[in-house]
């Protein structure tokens, strides 16, 4: 018997069973077919040692032994290893359906679903937000081209769910970097009959899996990202919007990207660079024709506030004259097959290998390549076809494909060796990590910002995400929404899509459409292919040239709340672009909205992702809402219809809500927030705005700011409260303009915030 009042220790027939307590609401369970393993270095920042030991109370009987916290009792049942979970008031919540298997050759897991019980997270996937009915594959993959609301998988793999029933929510992380599957097809057409089942599979390794409870969405996700980490802050900058293309092919062009969003007042603040301005797609080379004075380039744009972030991909060139290649080489950096041969496939330049981002020490090695970007001024880079994906020939030959490496390639530390089986979920995961932490030592003390196509459960952690390539379907569009907020739901808050689609032809409307809710994205990329016609916001005619400009500006003005919603997102792991049951848990009528969606706590959008549609049906929660373009107020519970003509994409503000605004801006660097506008709208609410100098990481050391406001009514008015700023961060001293949207009008009051203390009559 394990001493340690925490956890359980089961030796059965079929093997061994740990159960352990982290915290009241955090229960890691394995399960393997012999003695369990040791720990894996890449699965989770922190072991079970890690976290302080809790009260647990533990019972014993005949049948099972039972911990229990104040949330959660977690019991197992000696005959045969099937685990359930109950609540503090008796509600089984997660419960094996029949004993787990756990074999040489794979897991398998069956648990019960509840009536009624939905299924949401997943990591990036196809299709609606709720996934019953699904199978769902953990195994990152670069889909053949054009992809629709049924493939699965895609490029990130993260194998977390979490499940909503009326008044409880729970999470689970299942810790098995093997290829592995939920199968959630038997709960389709749920009969009363048939009992309710979800399975796991995984094609090796044990029965691995973390439960975190709730009871709240919000709650459920602070416990997962207690476990698998939280996004470090970003550079205010990468909150801007992104203008990619692949590709800008030469300085030149940059440039007049550049003076093109600068010429027509459109807010931007970065350039990505995509493989066309390599040098013979050698990873972290300039094309010396096109791109001649990298030095001179990064600082020029830097000088109009806007900074460049160049691609790095996978695939390594083999070339002994490249100093990548020659340097990896001698370090033994790169994978290598079987036999013992490098691992030589093709990717954009035709022969290339690949880092085994799992070794400590290569990540070091690679994450040096970067300190010449750096000393040049790049502060992001953004990492691709990190499946990995491998072409069936050269890609000068027209190669291209979803190959990987092959599964029995070695890959790991020494103490940890393993297959690519068991590592290929993690390419991606490593890379970022060597990235985010090369970056992050050279350019010390600034933060980076890192953008990964792939990525496993923690990539939050390391990078922001996008879903790598949509198309230019209102399919796609419409698809963006669920996929973002389940991303969201399983830890990673800082994603985005391709704004406009990255393959085939946007229509103007299509392209309005898309930049209107992508402006609300958390990560606000424009992207486009090769071979596409032009995709930046001005290139579709002088009427969506405004919708972009209107859409970028509301962005930049509600900065100062949205980078708020980062901090909530870094401290707690709370998502940013959200569904409306995260803010509504008690609601059953949103558990399959698909497109609306609640960006932070205050505003919720409901965007049209069809073509033609100047008019849409909106659910509006219970509760009073207002209409963010008319001030019109509206009363929730149940569907409002509301126009929705070109320029227009539906957007409400809760009741009670203060929503900082900043000034109108074209990029972040242009001035420091000196001036705030506090949006408030009749009703009770509390905000706090987090503010720090946005660029460095002394918030880490926690030199920020913090002012908290309370409307609450007194007397028959709302007041507004305004409580001494808090922190050592000092913003300038700023006039702050109170717009108040009352019952019978508009009432404005402006006050000098020099961080104390004050109060203000609204009026009713
Ligand atoms: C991949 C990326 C895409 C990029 C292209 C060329 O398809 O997903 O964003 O533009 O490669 O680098």
């Amino acid at each position: 018997m394990n001493p340690s009042p925490t956890s359980i220790h089961l030796s059965l027939e079929t093997g061994e069973v740990e159960i352990t307590v982290l915290t009241p609401r955090l229960v890691h369970v394995r399960q393997a077919a012999g003695e369990l393993m040791p720990r894996r270095s890449w699965a989770i920042p922190r072991a079970d040692a890690d976290f302080p030991a809790v009260p647990v109370e533990r019972s014993e009987s005949d049948a099972g032994i039972t911990l229990k916290t104040d949330l959660v009792a977690v019991t197992v049942r000696r005959a045969d290893g099937a685990v359930s979970f109950t609540n503090s008031a008796g509600r089984v919540f997660c419960a094996d359906a029949q004993a787990p298997r756990v074999s040489g050759r794979g897991v398998h897991a069956a648990r019960q679903a509840a009536p009624g019980e939905r299924f949401y997270g997943f990591g990036e996937r196809a299709g609606l937000l709720e996934k019953s009915g699904r199978l769902l594959t953990n195994w990152t993959t670069d889909p053949v081209r054009s992809h629709g609301p049924g493939v699965d998988p895609l490029y990130i793999a993260i194998p977390v769910y979490l499940s909503l029933q009326p008044g409880l929510c729970h999470a689970v992380y299942f810790n098995n970097t093997f290829h592995s599957e939920f199968d959630l097809r038997r709960l389709a057409n749920r009969t009363a009959a048939e009992p309710a089942i979800m399975e796991w599979r995984a094609d090796g390794g044990e029965l691995d899996y973390y439960v975190v409870y709730g009871p709240t969405p919000a709650e459920a996700l602070h416990g997962l990202t207690e476990l698998l980490g939280r996004m470090p802050m970003p550079p205010r900058w990468a909150l801007g919007y992104h203008q990619s293309r692949w590709s800008y092919q030469s300085a030149d062009e940059v440039r007049q990207v550049a003076d093109e969003f600068r010429s027509r007042q459109i807010p931007c603040d970065v350039i990505h660079l995509d493989i066309d301005h390599m040098d013979g797609y050698r990873n972290l080379t300039w094309n010396p024709q096109t791109y001649p004075d990298p030095a001179g380039l990064v600082a020029e744009m830097r000088s109009i506030g806007i900074r460049l972030v160049p691609i790095v991909d996978a695939g390594i060139k083999v070339d002994p004259a490249y100093r990548v290649y020659a340097s990896g080489l001698q370090q033994d950096a790169f994978i290598r097959k079987a036999d013992g041969s490098l691992a030589q496939y093709y990717v954009w330049p035709d022969d290339s290998v690949f880092a085994d981002y799992l070794r400590p020490e290569v990540r070091d090695w690679w994450g040096s390549l970067f300190e010449e970007h750096a000393r040049i001024g790049v502060e992001g880079i953004w990492t691709d076809m990190n499946e990995p994906v491998v072409f069936d020939k050269p890609f000068s030959q027209g190669g291209g494909g979803s190959g990987t490496l092959p599964l029995d390639a070695g890959q790991g530390p020494a103490g940890e060796r393993t297959t690519h089986a068991e590592a290929h979920n993690l390419f991606g995961l490593g890379m970022a990590q060597a990235t985010y932490e090369g970056m992050r030592r050279a350019l010390g003390g600034r933060r980076p910002f890192v953008l990964c196509r792939s990525g496993f459960a923690g990539i939050q952690r390391w990078t922001a995400s996008w879903m790598g390539d949509n198309d230019s379907w209102w399919e796609h569009l419409a698809m963006s929404l669920p996929q973002l907020m389940n991303m969201g739901l399983s830890g990673a808050p800082f994603v985005g899509v391709d704004i406009g689609g990255f393959g085939n032809e946007a229509t103007p409307e299509l392209f309005a459409r898309w930049m209107q809710i992508g402006s609300l994205m958390p990560f606000c990329r424009g992207h486009s292919s090769a071979g596409t016609l032009p995709h930046e916001p001005w290139a579709f005619g002088a009427e969506v040239e405004q919708i972009s400009r209107t859409y970028l500006a509301l962005r930049y003005r509600l900065l100062p709340y949205l980078y708020t919603q980062f901090w909530k997102a870094h401290q707690c792991g709370t998502p940013i672009f959200r569904p409306l049951f995260f803010d509504f848990p008690q609601d059953a009528a949103l558990a399959d909205l698909n497109d609306q969606v609640m960006v932070g706590p205050l505003l919720m959008a409901a965007p049209v992702l069809q073509p033609g549609v100047r008019a849409r049906a909106v659910y509006l929660p219970a509760g009073e809402w207002f209409d963010w373009w008319t001030g019109r107020r509206l009363t929730g519970g149940g569907w409002t219809w509301t126009e929705a003509p070109l320029d227009s994409m539906p957007l409400y503000v809760r009741a009670g809500a203060i929503l900082p605004l900043g000034p109108a801006i074209q990029h972040t660097g242009e001035r420091p927030l000196d001036e705030l506008m506090l949006e408030v709208y009749p009703g009770e609410g509390e905000f706090t705005l987090y503010e720090d100098d946005g660029l460095t990481d002394a918030c880490e050391r926690g030199d920020y700011c913090q002012t908290h406001y309370r409307l609450h009514r007194r007397a028959g008015n709302l007041e507004l409260e305004v409580w001494a700023r808090e922190g050592s961060y000092q913003p300038p001293v700023r006039n702050v303009t109170v717009r108040f949207h009352g019952r019978v009008r508009l009432g404005e009051f402006s006050y000098t915030d020099d961080g104390t203390a004050r109060h203000l009559r609204l009026g009713n």
